[in-house]
Formats: C-alpha cells, sequence, structure tokens
C-alpha cells in the first residue's frame, strides 16, 4: 500500500502501478465531506483532473455540476471520486491490475464515509464494484445492493457524464438518475421547488 493522509481518505504517495506513475503529474484523491450521503465514483481522472488535483473538473465535471444542480443539489453536498487516482496515458480505461491496485482506497474511503448511496458513473466504475458486466445504458437507474468488504452497500447505476455529450438522449436517463439518487438521499423538495438535504 502506499501512504494516507491522517484521515485515510486521501493517498499521498503510491507508486504500485508503474505506467500511472508514469502518466500521471499527481495522484487525485477524491473531494468533498468527509460525512457525504452520496457517493459517486468515475472511472480516473482525465487530463484536467490530472492538473487541477480533483475528479470531475473538466467537460464531464460541468456536466455533472448541472445535473446536480438541476435535483437541488451542489457539488459540495456530495463526494467524489475515482477507481482509480491516477491520469491513464491517453485517457485510455484503467487495466485490471491497476484498478486492483487502487482498490483498497477505494473500499476504504467508502468505509469512512458510509454514504447512503454510491453512483457508480458510466460503466468501469459499475462492473469493479458490482463484479460483473453491466450494460450502463440499460441498466442506468438501477439500485442494486452489492456487499463491498463484507458490508451491504447500496449502488445505483448511473451512465457517465460524458456519455451525454455523445449522444443527447442519454440527457434524460442521466437526470433521472440524479434524481433517484437525490431521493435515496434523503433529498425532499420543499413548498418553493427548491430542494434540501434532510437534516440540514
Ligand atoms: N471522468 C472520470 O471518470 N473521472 C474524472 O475524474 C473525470 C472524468
Amino acid at each position: 500500500m502506499g501512504e494516507m493522509d491522517e484521515s485515510e481518505l486521501c493517498v499521498t504517495e503510491c507508486t504500485r502501478c508503474p505506467a500511472l506513475v508514469d502518466s500521471r503529474s499527481r495522484i487525485v484523491n477524491g473531494t468533498g465531506p468527509e460525512d457525504a450521503d452520496m457517493l459517486f465514483v468515475g472511472e480516473g481522472p482525465g487530463a484536467q483532473e490530472d492538473s487541477g488535483g480533483e475528479p470531475f473538473v473538466g467537460r464531464s465535471g460541468t456536466v455533472l455540476d448541472d445535473g446536480l444542480r438541476t435535483v437541488g443539489l451542489e457539488r459540495q453536498d456530495i463526494r467524489i471520486t475515482n477507481c482509480v487516482r491516477c491520469r491513464p496515458p491517453e485517457n485510455r480505461d484503467p487495466h485490471k491490475d491497476e484498478l486492483a491496485n487502487c482498490r483498497g482506497y477505494l473500499e476504504r474511503e467508502i468505509e469512512l464515509l458510509d454514504p447512503d448511496v454510491i453512483v457508480t458513473l458510466g460503466k468501469v466504475p459499475s462492473e469493479h464494484l458490482l463484479g460483473r458486466s453491466v450494460a450502463v445504458t440499460k441498466e442506468a437507474g438501477t439500485v442494486e445492493d452489492v456487499r463491498i468488504e463484507g458490508t451491504p452497500r447500496r449502488l445505483l447505476i448511473c451512465v457517465h457524464p460524458a456519455a451525454t455529450l455523445y449522444d443527447r438522449s442519454q440527457e434524460d436517463t442521466f437526470e433521472a438518475t440524479l434524481e433517484r439518487a437525490a431521493e435515496l438521499a434523503g433529498v425532499e423538495e420543499s413548498d418553493g421547488g427548491q430542494t434540501r438535504l434532510d437534516g440540514f
């Protein structure tokens, strides 16, 4: 294992994946409250995340932020992380061994956060956490119970935000899934059409 920060949510040093060590300029850790009700899990950092040091700050991030706002959430209400924390070369999918190398960090983040719902953004995180092949477009919006490190977790399959950029017909699916995530985490619609987080 690499080294973690005090909260054990952030990896400060890791050299387990030679190809990713070569292609990254930094380790991109999860962001957001350490007690968030929702954990969004992406695939891995892209170029903008690698330079910005935060998940989903590029075009996909803008789509995600807009979608969250539509269902009454803000980025700071949720935690966002990735299956791998270092940018794969040429933005290729992370390899099996790289996913496995980073798995412990993700599991620890899930355990410490203990979210009401884990939202997997796209095929890679959905398959990684469910341990089976997933037809994301078909299965988006589906909630599944899955054991992660022995603990039952509620997982919601979602299309990757970037999918809506390639295929506009996915926008509705994306938004409906975020709506479902908000419901599962107890976000309620108030009279003014505004939404709020339970207990806030
Ligand atoms: N896509 C991802 O899967 N993760 C990011 O952090 C950015 C884009």
